[in-house]
């Protein structure tokens, strides 16, 4: 059967914002209005809009002059699944799906096709909805970089850029006050952030979702350090990163929401642990959301500008229900179906990994 011709395209953003978001907004809409001279419509809150029926036309004017603002236009949200609605009844909650009123929301208006720039929340959530008729395109987002399928997501770049910065910057105290330094970064499941950024910026100890660390080891090298004549070090560990016999800290929980865990507090938790063990001076930075926000750097531009145009070339040549990626420098797509639901963690071979054990990076193992 021949692919139904696409007139009219709406696009949202979900899950935590990223540096990036816009310019892929930009690229989807600039390409659908300009080459195909589309109809096209911003979502606003992510699954929330579609649910609430809010939902508006997107002019050229619109997208223009937000290439390189951070967050995101149209508003997103990390809380909101349609197939499992959170609606309070006094002081409990229910759980409805409103998936219907999704599907609703973009029929009434004509949409052939809705671009979902996303994580895996958003993902799964859209293999779902994909399931009911929408016709659906992702494209990769996250800081965090563990989208399953490709080998890279927009933002990431910018929150590398971000992490090492204040790498760079701790440095000074830690050297100054000969103390260990902690900066925890973001990355729940997989430790992209911590490795690249703790690379980037020199970091003495690096500690990953996928290699539980083992404390005492950890505590010998900062003091082997310190015996050495190196007076402070600095450690770069992932939010999501625990010991080999303990959990991940978690900070709260949000009901109804596709990724209910919120961590944090990681590194409170070694900086007490160690001096505890060491009795060296230690002090915990927490980046947080400070990595999600700023404006895109070169390299996530580009790579938002190209995913958001290969959406719409996708749709257009009659792709459906598929993840843009990037694999292997080029440019494809992977069905929904694949993606959601799974992590691309960081593998413990990993090339990086092994460069920084060459120079003598220590990984709590
Ligand atoms: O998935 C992106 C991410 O930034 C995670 O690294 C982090 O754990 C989470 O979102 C934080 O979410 P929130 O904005 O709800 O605090």
């Amino acid at each position: 059967m021949a692919a139904k011709r696409i007139r009219s395209i709406a696009v949202m953003t979900g899950g935590g914002d990223c540096p990036g978001l816009n310019a892929v907004i930009r690229a989807v809409a600039k390409t659908a209005i300009n080459k195909y001279k589309l109809d096209v419509w911003g979502v606003r809150d992510a699954y929330l809009g579609l649910i609430e029926n809010r939902i508006d036309r997107l002019s050229y004017g619109d997208v223009s002059n937000i290439l390189t603002v951070g967050g995101t236009i149209l508003g997103t949200s990390n809380v909101t699944n349609p197939f499992r609605l959170a609606v309070a009844h006094g002081r409990r909650m229910r759980y409805k799906d409103v998936s219907d009123d999704c599907v609703k929301a973009l029929a009434d208006r004509k949409i052939d096709a809705l671009v979902c720039i996303g994580g895996d929340g958003t993902m799964a959530v859209a293999a779902r909805l994909a399931k009911k008729g929408l016709t659906i395109m992702g494209v990769p987002k996250t800081i965090d970089n563990d989208l399953y399928g490709t080998d890279v997501t927009f933002g990431f770049d910018t929150a590398v850029t971000t992490a090492t910065e204040a790498i760079d910057k701790v440095h000074t105290t830690a050297s100054s006050h000969h103390r260990v330094m902690i900066v925890e970064v973001m990355g729940r499941y997989a430790g992209w952030i911590a490795l690249y950024a703790g690379v980037a910026g020199g970091a003495d100890v690096i500690l990953i979702p996928e290699i539980p660390y083992d404390l005492s080891k950890v505590c010998e090298y900062v003091l082997g350090r310190s015996q050495r004549g190196k007076c402070f070090s600095i450690i770069s560990v992932a939010e999501g990163a625990r010991a080999k016999d303990g959990q991940m800290v978690v900070s709260h929980r949000v009901a109804g929401s596709p990724e209910p865990i919120r961590l944090g507090g990681v590194g409170n938790k070694l900086a007490n642990d160690i001096a505890g063990q060491t009795g060296l001076d230690c002090r915990a930075v927490v980046l947080g959301h400070v990595q999600r926000g700023g404006t895109p750097t070169a390299y996530d531009r580009t790579l938002a500008t190209n995913f958001g145009h290969t959406a719409v070339e996708l749709l257009m040549k009659g792709r459906k229900n598929h993840l843009v990626v990037l694999k292997d420098g080029h440019f494809s797509s992977i069905g929904l179906g694949r993606v959601a639901n799974r992590i691309r963690t960081v593998p413990k071979r990993h090339e990086l990994i092994r460069a920084a054990l060459a120079v003598n990076t220590c990984f709590g193992v």
